[in-house]
Parts: structure tokens; C-alpha cells; sequence
């Protein structure tokens, strides 16, 4: 009796066979690291809703850049808080804003560590929107407003300018403007930064799992909410023409976030584009990870892994993910 014929158990019988035939391989290398950079002096406050991540003044960010560099992580995302806000997010272009800042600082430190920088307004303008606004307050005292796409890519541009000027290896929006790629590559190349490539915030959808970010970030929208801006959730053939412009605006790299509810997003545009992609595994995404794990009722690192590797099997080949500290380490045990 020779039935079953095919017996798929034969290569999963040994974790040397597995670690064989395995297809996918998460690699330390692939993974960015975001850190929040907030002001003042003393600052290691840990963010209530994510817990494991911290806000870090200039003057203590220094154990957080070593813990990482060690591990080997290859990039960080850098966010800032700054300390005054406006309505055109003035601190966000200062020379002297926070982001500059840590960025000339950790380039000091770590020449060799790529530092990425956000590229958006929502941390520094009064509003919280990501680009300048419009505002109209009715007679009963309600605010509204509409959030002004070309006025809105100078600021962002200039933004560019300056994270470059302070040492910026990689810039990446995340506003979705239209036009944006387009506004900050010219920016970047009149002010002599035509090699600084932009990893653009190409598929961003207007997503509930950025709640725990805008905690940490202060950057949650005043009035109204990002839906005239950020994409639908349910849409995913305008992913698609989402990315194309991008690249036809001279993108370097492209990225889907949120990750775990878009993987299929991820592995469309996987499939239609030659860049780079990244996956954004965002804060809320994190935040679920370790209430559960918390609680008790998951394991951490066995779960950590299995998602990451489940956003490169879906075709990212970078992974943002607040959790890169605790995966290299799992990686490496
Ligand atoms: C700024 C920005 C956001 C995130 C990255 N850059 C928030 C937003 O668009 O509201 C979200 C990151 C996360 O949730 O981890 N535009
Ligand atoms: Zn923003």
C-alpha cells in the first residue's frame, strides 16, 4: 500500500531540512528602526500606547543610537516633536528643528548608519494636518477646513532641503500631496542634493492604526480627519496609479502602509514595479502585538517574527517596524 504518494511531511521532518527548504528569510538587514526625537533635556519617556518605545531628548538619544547600531540594524526613521507648532509647521524647515538636529547628531556618532527623515508637516503645524489648511469657523464655533495641495509642496520641498542639509542619507514623505515627489525631487536637486534618493510614502491609506502614533507624534488632526488626502481603504487599483506617479515623478523607492491589513496591496505593487518596496508596520499594528502579549495570550517573539516574515513573503524587501530592536535579537539567539 503506497498511498499517499505525495507526502509533503518528508521535508518538514528536521529544523535542518526546513531551514533547507525555507523560501523566505528575514534579514536583519532588511529591517528600519523609527525613533521619536522630542525637546528639552533628560527626556527617555515611554509612549503609553506603545510600550517599548520611547521619546528621547538630544541629549539622551545617544543609548538608543548605540543600542541599535550594535544590533547591526542598518537605518532609522527619525520623527520629531518639537517644541512650538504653527499653522505652516515652521520648526519642521528650521536648520535648528529637532529632526536636523538629531540628524547631524547621529550622523556624528554613526556615519555608516543611514538615517532616514519623515518628511511631513503634521508633527509641526498647530492644525495637525500634513499640509497648510485652509481653515472656515461656522457661527456655532465649528472649525473646518480644507487641507491646500501646492502651497502645501513648497513647505514640504524646503522640509527636504533641510533634512538634507543636516545629513538626511534618505528622505521620505508621507504626506500625499499630489505632486509631492515631484516638488521635493527639484527641491533637492536645486539645492545640489540630486543624490539624496526619496523612499516615498507611495500607498498610504487613511488608517486607524496610526491611533497610537499620533499619541506618540502629538500630531493628531485638530478637525476633520485625512481622508481627502490619504487613500481609501477598500481601494486597491488606485494602489496602483498611487505608485505609478510616484515613479514617473522620479520616487527611488515605494512603500504600502499600513502592512498587515494591505498585504495584497504589497504584493501587487511587488508585482508591478522594479523598485524597492517597503512595508510600514505601523504603530497600532505594534501596539496589538504587545497588549496581547501582555495580557499574556500570545507569544511575543514567535508572532513578531512570523508577521515580519509574512510582509517579506508578501514582497517587501525593507520592513519599517517599531519592533527591529527585539527582532534582530530573536534573529540572532
Ligand atoms: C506622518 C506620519 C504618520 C505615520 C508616519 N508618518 C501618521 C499619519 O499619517 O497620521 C504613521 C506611523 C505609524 O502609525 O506608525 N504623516
Ligand atoms: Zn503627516
Amino acid at each position: 500500500m503506497s498511498f499517499p504518494i505525495v507526502r509533503h511531511r518528508r521535508l518538514r521532518g528536521s529544523a535542518g531540512i526546513r531551514g533547507m527548504v525555507r523560501e523566505t528569510v528575514l534579514n536583519p538587514l532588511d529591517l528600519i528602526q523609527p525613533i521619536f526625537v522630542t525637546f528639552g533635556t533628560g527626556v527617555k519617556n515611554e509612549i503609553s500606547s506603545m510600550p517599548g518605545v520611547f521619546h528621547f531628548s538630544l541629549d539622551t538619544l545617544k543609548e538608543e543610537v548605540d543600542e541599535i547600531a550594535s544590533l547591526g540594524i542598518p537605518a532609522v526613521l527619525l520623527f520629531g516633536v518639537p517644541e512650538t507648532k504653527d499653522a505652516v509647521g515652521s520648526s519642521a524647515y528650521a536648520d535648528e528643528g529637532i529632526v536636523q538636529e538629531a540628524t547631524r547628531l547621529i550622523k556624528s556618532w554613526y556615519p555608516e548608519l543611514i538615517v532616514i527623515a519623515d518628511t511631513c508637516l503634521c508633527e509641526f503645524t498647530d492644525h495637525g494636518h500634513c499640509g497648510m489648511v485652509h481653515t472656515h469657523t461656522a457661527a456655532d464655533g465649528t472649525v473646518t477646513g480644507d487641507v491646500m495641495n501646492d502651497a502645501s509642496l513648497a513647505l514640504l520641498a524646503r522640509t527636504a532641503v533641510s533634512q538634507a542639509k543636516a545629513g538626511a542619507d534618505i528622505i521620505a514623505p508621507s504626506n500625499m500631496m499630489d505632486g509631492f515627489v515631484q516638488a521635493i525631487r527639484s527641491g533637492l536637486d536645486e539645492a545640489g542634493y540630486e543624490h539624496v534618493p526619496i523612499m516615498s510614502y507611495s500607498v498610504k491609506y487613511a488608517s486607524a492604526y496610526y491611533g497610537p502614533f499620533r499619541e506618540a507624534a502629538d500630531s493628531a488632526p485638530q478637525f476633520g480627519d485625512r481622508k481627502t488626502y490619504q487613500m481609501d481603504p477598500a481601494n486597491l487599483r488606485e494602489a496602483i496609479r498611487e505608485a505609478e506617479t510616484d515613479v514617473l515623478e522620479g520616487a527611488d523607492m515605494l512603500m504600502v502602509k499600513p502592512a498587515l491589513a494591505y498585504l495584497d496591496v504589497v504584493r501587487v505593487i511587488r508585482d508591478q514595479f522594479d523598485l524597492p518596496l517597503v512595508a510600514y508596520n505601523v504603530s497600532g499594528e505594534y501596539s496589538m502585538v504587545k497588549a496581547a502579549a501582555q495580557a499574556g495570550w500570545i507569544n511575543e517573539k514567535v508572532i513578531v517574527l512570523e508577521t515580519l516574515t509574512g510582509m517579506k513573503r508578501a514582497g517587501a524587501d525593507m520592513i519599517i517596524t517599531y519592533h527591529a530592536k527585539d527582532a534582530v535579537r530573536w534573529l540572532r539567539e
